[in-house]
């Protein structure tokens, strides 16, 4: 069984979406904890609602550095041991500190086609930028933004009135398929982490992977 301890910052609806394929048998996962930054984080009441514990990091008091706010995060999550630590909708930068706690497995889902679009509000950049695609992207995490290797993508139209609202919604769509299929393909063995923390890919089992979730 796959452990895996999933940090929001807010609504958590990819959480959600995580806890209902576990729940229906088509995500062989267990969510040892539930880790935000904020105490009003809806995700939050999701977690207790499973019986996951959901424990609060904040970023605040403001004088502490972010290398010592990331120390608390990975010692956090060390506590339970998670086979993969999943960034879903989690608002905050993440550095060395909490990187090297965890190498090789640490992923985030960014709702926009990478490498286009990084950082905040990646719908409102595809709407403005007039692309006729856009999507999601399940990723490693490294020290930059958004910028680490790219596991599955996932992708929809952009329509002509689209709003950045319209489009957030057609690509949450498919984030809620999109992360729960890479989760299960790390827990089924499809997507291996060595023990140094090097990723081993089978292309084609990624190949039909992305097939999937772009039908
Ligand atoms: C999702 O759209 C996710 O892709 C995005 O925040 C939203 C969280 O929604 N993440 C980022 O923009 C990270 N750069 P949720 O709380 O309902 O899962």
């Amino acid at each position: 069984m796959l452990k895996i301890v999933v940090f929001i910052s807010g609504r958590g609806s990819n959480l959600k979406a995580i806890l209902s394929h576990i729940q229906d048998g088509s995500l062989k996962a267990e969510v040892c904890a539930v880790i935000s930054d904020k105490p009003e984080a809806a995700g939050l009441e999701l977690a207790k609602n499973a019986g996951v514990p959901a424990i609060v990091v904040p970023r605040l008091p403001k004088n502490r550095s972010l290398a010592e706010f990331n120390a608390e995060l990975a010692a956090t999550a060390l506590n339970y041991s998670p086979d993969l630590v999943v960034l879903a909708g989690f608002m905050r930068v993440v550095t060395t500190e909490f990187l090297s706690a965890f190498p090789g497995r640490v992923v985030n889902i960014h709702p926009s086609l990478l490498p286009s679009f990084k950082g905040l509000h990646a719908q409102k950049q595809a709407v403005e930028a007039g692309v006729k695609f856009a999507g999601c992207t399940v990723h490693y995490v490294n020290e930059e933004v958004d910028s680490g290797g790219i596991i599955a993508q996932a992708v929809v139209p952009v329509l002509p009135n689209d709003s950045e609202d319209s489009l957030s919604q057609r690509i949450l769509e498919k984030e809620h398929k999109l992360f729960p299929a890479v989760l299960q393909a790390f827990a089924s063995g499809q997507i291996t982490i060595g023990d140094t923390g090097d990723i081993q890919q089978e292309t084609n089992s990624l190949v039909s992977l992305n097939l999937l979730v772009t039908a």
